[in-house]
């Protein structure tokens, strides 16, 4: 079975929480899931992923949490041969950021589609200003992951 490592980059937890409960969702539909929470390139290389999920939140102004940041730059110094592997991406921002709306998210994806990976589905973008239940907001996005991957 495929198997999906989870990585996230989060200042205040809740894009940490809504990589758990994808963890948690992706296996109850059988997806071969695994978090790896402030995953380091050695770890995350040893595991060797069949496809990948990346949760983060955007800090600052428009950038992406520091330990997520320098995993990304690691990755991009390694350059792994992922081409092909599925990737997806879920954002969490507020949109009175403007401009710099989920930007953390947007920066991940394009490095990781650098790297040759290739989307499963469009991004999933969760804003602060809307919702306060981000991890249960994410499920019907998440199980259209389930099947999209599964049909690989
Ligand atoms: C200091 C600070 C800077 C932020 N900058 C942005 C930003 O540039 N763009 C954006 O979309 N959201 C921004 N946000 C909103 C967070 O991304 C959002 O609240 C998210 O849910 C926090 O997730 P976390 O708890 O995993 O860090 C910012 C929040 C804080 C506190």
């Amino acid at each position: 079975m495929l198997e999906l490592a989870i990585i996230s980059g989060s200042v205040y937890g809740a894009a940490e929480e809504v990589a758990r409960h994808a963890e948690d969702f992706l296996r109850e539909a059988g997806i071969e899931a695994r978090h790896l929470p402030r995953a380091d390139l050695e770890t995350l290389l040893a595991c060797d992923p069949a496809a990948l999920l990346v949760v983060t939140s955007t800090t600052g102004m428009g950038e992406v949490p520091d330990a997520l940041q320098a995993l990304l730059d690691q990755l991009a110094g390694h350059q792994p041969d992922w081409r092909g592997r599925p990737l997806a991406v879920i954002g969490l921002g507020d949109t009175t950021y403007g401009e710099q709306f989920c930007a953390a998210a947007l920066q991940a994806h394009m490095q990781l589609l650098a790297l040759g990976m290739r989307d499963v589905q469009s991004q999933l973008q969760l804003d602060a200003s809307e919702t306060v239940t981000p991890a249960e907001d994410a499920e019907p996005w998440l199980a259209r992951l389930a099947a999209n991957l599964a049909g690989l």
